[in-house]
């Protein structure tokens, strides 16, 4: 029998109990409700709504429940539509009528966002994490090549000398930034609903910051109506996953392009890559293309929760039970690919020669020859031009700058002496950008020493 039976005259529709229930994907929500529950009972007790008799062993009754759904022991019910009804009627079978009280001055409408909130906290704490591993990979791996001399890209053509350290780092940040998103998208987690009730709060004397304390929220919510029908964390956090997304399926666009033939700067692990059942000299990259496969179902995830929002009349609507399966899947696809994205890195090699190779093929000491000239009181876009000049000779005689003797450079421009060779050597290249934010090896120590700190305390 349904728990809100007393209006029907008859049972639902074996179709309807289907189409309904969410047991098969909310039943992840059981530690959360349970939690919730005990603190909503507690809160109960001490208000003397009930009697502290009664909350005990409501309490214990649900912490018996917690046990066997952690042994796994429940098979759930989908005519009980839920997992908050599911445990609910698990607990008045197990305790009888005292159960029947724990409803009192909750509506599954407050019951369900706290669940959610407090779900969506701890994930949050896991994903961080995870991103904190990547972090640190990232810097183990820039430690080691301060000194690995590769071409930076504009528009995917060779552009300035850069170290794999710096570029590296470049994801760093745009990993640190994720996890502040993060972080923001706690705070906006961080406010407890229960008293809301179905939508205008209840009668009884609930003490609801007391709820808030019990289950670690520093806030609780301020409008009954808005506190039942706001989903404004979960798009937020579907949000920050999607950029967070992004930026693994930019990583893993790069890593692609690199472990090709035409590229080699890194090699896969065999462990971490895969073979084609046809051609047998191939070896993929099917995780970073994986990656960059899923980033689009986390986008679909975002999209689609905004889209369940956008028509939704206040307070609560089915409809918005649908923010489950977006918000799981998305959670899940995130927890599967940073760990591996981290271990393919971690067991990845890189090739110094061919970047450095790279770096000296393409002119990517261009500017550094224009800067040159300018030093020697010629202006910028005079230099840029005479530089231009140079570059087309270069090609069309198949030399790269550093190959061209100074005579051919002072057929060019008078201006060039023999100390153009260091100039544009493309350590100096390198070396010579010693400003925050750029790849000499000063700047790059310090920034991995700055970063080692700012991984902790964020
Ligand atoms: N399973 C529902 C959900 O996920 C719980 C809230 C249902 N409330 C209601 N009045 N039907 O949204």
């Amino acid at each position: 029998m349904k728990l809100w039976s007393g209006r029907f005259s008859k049972s639902t529709d074996q179709a309807v109990d289907h189409f309904n229930s969410s047991i098969t994907f909310d039943q992840r929500l059981y530690r959360q409700d349970i939690m919730g529950s005990i603190a909503h009972v507690t809160m109960l007790g001490q208000q003397n709504i009930i009697s502290k008799q009664e909350a005990k062993i409501i309490k214990d009754g649900l912490l018996s429940i917690l046990k066997d759904i952690d042994a796994g022991a429940i098979d759930f019910d989908i005519t009980a539509e839920d997992i908050h009804m599911n445990i609910e009627t698990l607990l008045i079978e197990r305790i009888g009528d005292v159960g029947k009280k724990l409803h009192t001055g909750r509506s599954r409408n407050d019951q369900v966002a706290l669940d959610m909130r407090m779900y969506v906290k701890d994930e949050i704490v896991h994903i961080d994490s995870m991103i904190q591993k990547l972090e640190k990979t990232l810097i183990k791996i820039a430690e080691k090549h301060m000194d690995t001399i590769m071409p930076g890209y504009t528009h995917l053509q060779r552009a300035q000398p850069i170290t794999l350290a710096h570029h590296f780092m470049a994801y760093f940040e745009m990993f640190h930034r994720d996890r502040q998103r993060l972080k923001n998208v706690f705070k906006s987690t961080n406010h407890m609903p229960l008293g809301s009730g179905a939508l205008a709060t209840t009668t009884y004397p609930l003490d609801r910051t007391f709820v808030a304390q019990n289950l670690n929220f520093e806030n609780i919510t301020y409008n009954s109506i808005d506190g039942v029908s706001d989903r404004d964390f979960c798009i937020e956090l579907l949000s920050t996953l999607s950029i967070l997304m992004m930026h693994l399926s930019r990583f893993s666009e790069e890593i692609i392009l690199w472990v090709s033939h035409e590229f080699r700067f890194m090699e896969l692990d065999d462990a971490f890559s895969t073979g084609s059942s046809i051609m047998p000299q191939k070896k993929n990259p099917d995780i970073a293309e994986l990656v960059r496969g899923k980033t689009g179902r986390v986008y679909g995830n975002l999209m689609g929760l905004l889209t369940v929002m956008k028509g939704l009349p206040l307070a609560y609507n089915k409809d918005m039970q649908e923010d489950k399966e977006l918000i799981f899947d998305s959670i899940d696809t995130v927890k599967m690919c940073l760990p591996i994205f981290t271990q393919m890195l971690q067991t990845s090699t890189f090739s110094k020669e061919k970047m450095y190779q790279a770096a000296s093929g393409g002119f990517t000491n261009a500017t550094d020859a224009a800067d040159y000239l300018v030093k020697k009181g010629i202006p910028f876009r005079t230099a840029h031009e005479v530089i231009g000049k140079l570059v087309l000779y270069c090609i069309q005689q198949d030399k790269t700058l550093e190959q061209l003797s100074l005579e051919e450079y002072q057929m060019i421009s008078p201006h060039f002496d023999e100390t153009i060779y260091t100039a544009i050597s493309l350590e100096e290249c390198v070396n010579r950008r010693n400003m925050i934010g750029g790849p000499s090896k000063e700047i790059m120590q310090k920034t991995i020493e700055e970063n080692k700190k700012r991984l902790k305390t964020l």
